[in-house]
């Protein structure tokens, strides 16, 4: 019997259908969508149209849809892309503690042309506070960047509100909806965001695939140099196949949104219930309802993490916190809320998904249970 699978923030299988639309551009279609005969044709409808699947889903303009390497790509050419493009208006850029790495990281890296960084804390819930984002605004301040949705704890940031506030300010603002995406509705105008990330993996596509909303008028420093792909702003020849992946399962995505959220909520929450009842000492980390409607991050006091997942062999999911050799790196997520010792290295974050069913969650539940106890 495989593990029953509840890390679907981690990553996603490859729906069927997303596969079945993917398999022509394997075994038939291979035109580089640059040449201008038929072959080529062909693979530039192909990315053309998944452009469009995407935009639908974000209701932007398919002009303004990049297609990246993953999410990792386009919070790197966001971040960098103003940054650089904009360097003559300021130096300063607003974040979060919470960010994924891939946020951080290039925010660190600019650091070193001259750029400054605020990392804003966040409250117990891992939430960042607008009045924060407004306090920490100066004149140098070129650049916002705050994920949409957490990928450990699943907290859903106030991003409509600090759209507000980057709008009348006059300052750029990207969101990171690599895990917002396909589990709750995520519209660019709502939002009020200029750019947008976007992972296909974890929304049912291929891993190695994603997109960057860029609101049309918004220049950006290029971060992938050669031939003009991509309306000139990210060289090389398109990954037709996965693109066509991603723009599947965008449209099945936006056709399923409410469904697949009820879904992942009930499911979610019956885990939950089970393991609440059996263990009244766990703590559930994230905001209470303003939390992604998959993601369950849970911590078991005074247990280690990764002694209870290696034990726990029949599920798979992600630990919070990593114990060697007596020492305890617990996730910058969980340091930032501010989680006490005991309970954030007991951290584990499970995340339900489409194809998570109760029986699952049953099976899962009275195993981590019963390996809690023993522990
Ligand atoms: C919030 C967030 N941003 C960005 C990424 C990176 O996306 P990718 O794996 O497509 O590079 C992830 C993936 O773990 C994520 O959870």
């Amino acid at each position: 019997m495989k593990p029953i699978y509840l890390d679907y923030n981690a990553t996603t299988p490859i729906s069927k259908e997303v596969a079945d639309a993917m398999r022509p551009f394997l075994d038939e279609y291979f035109g580089n969508p640059s040449s201008s005969h038929i072959y080529g044709l062909k693979t530039k409808m192909a990315v053309e149209n998944a452009r469009e699947q995407v935009a639908k889903l974000i209701n932007c303009e398919p002009t303004e849809i990049i297609f990246t390497s993953g999410g990792t790509e386009a919070n790197n050419f966001a971040i960098r892309g103003i940054a650089f493009a904009h360097q003559n208006r300021g130096n300063h850029i607003i974040t979060s503690s919470i960010e994924h790495p891939a946020v951080i990281q290039v925010c660190k890296y600019l650091e070193k042309f001259g750029f400054e960084t605020t990392y804003l804390p966040v409250d117990k819930f891992g939430m960042v506070n607008h009045q924060d984002v407004e306090a920490a605004i100066r004149n140098e301040t070129i650049l916002i960047t705050i994920m949409h949705a957490n990928n450990e704890v699943g907290t859903i940031q106030p991003i409509a509100k600090i759209g507000e506030i980057a709008q009348k300010h006059n300052i750029f603002f990207h969101t990171d909806a690599a895990q917002s995406l396909g589990k709750i509705n995520v519209d660019v105008k709502e939002l009020g965001v200029d750019l947008l990330s976007i992972a296909g993996h974890k929304l049912y596509a291929p891993k190695g695939i994603g997109a960057l909303y860029i609101r049309k008028g918004i220049k950006l420093e290029k971060l992938i140099f050669g031939a003009n792909q991509e309306n000139n702003l990210r060289a090389g020849t398109e990954n037709v196949l996965e693109i066509v992946g991603l723009g599947k399962t965008c449209e099945i995505a936006q056709q399923n949104l409410k469904k697949n959220a009820i879904h992942y909520q009930k499911t979610r929450d019956y885990l939950y219930s089970l393991l609440k009842e059996a263990l009244p000492q766990i703590r559930l980390n994230g905001h209470p309802e303003k939390r992604l409607p998959n993601t369950l991050n849970l911590s078991f006091p005074d247990i280690k993490a990764n002694e209870l997942l290696a034990c726990i062999k029949d599920v798979a999911a992600s630990a919070g916190a990593a114990c060697h050799s007596g020492n305890i790196d617990i996730s910058l997520v969980l340091e930032a809320m501010n989680i006490p010792l005991n309970f954030a290295m007991g951290t584990i974050r499970f995340s339900t998904g489409r194809y998570t069913t109760m029986s699952e969650v049953e099976i899962a539940a009275n195993e981590i249970i019963d390996t809690v106890k023993y522990l």
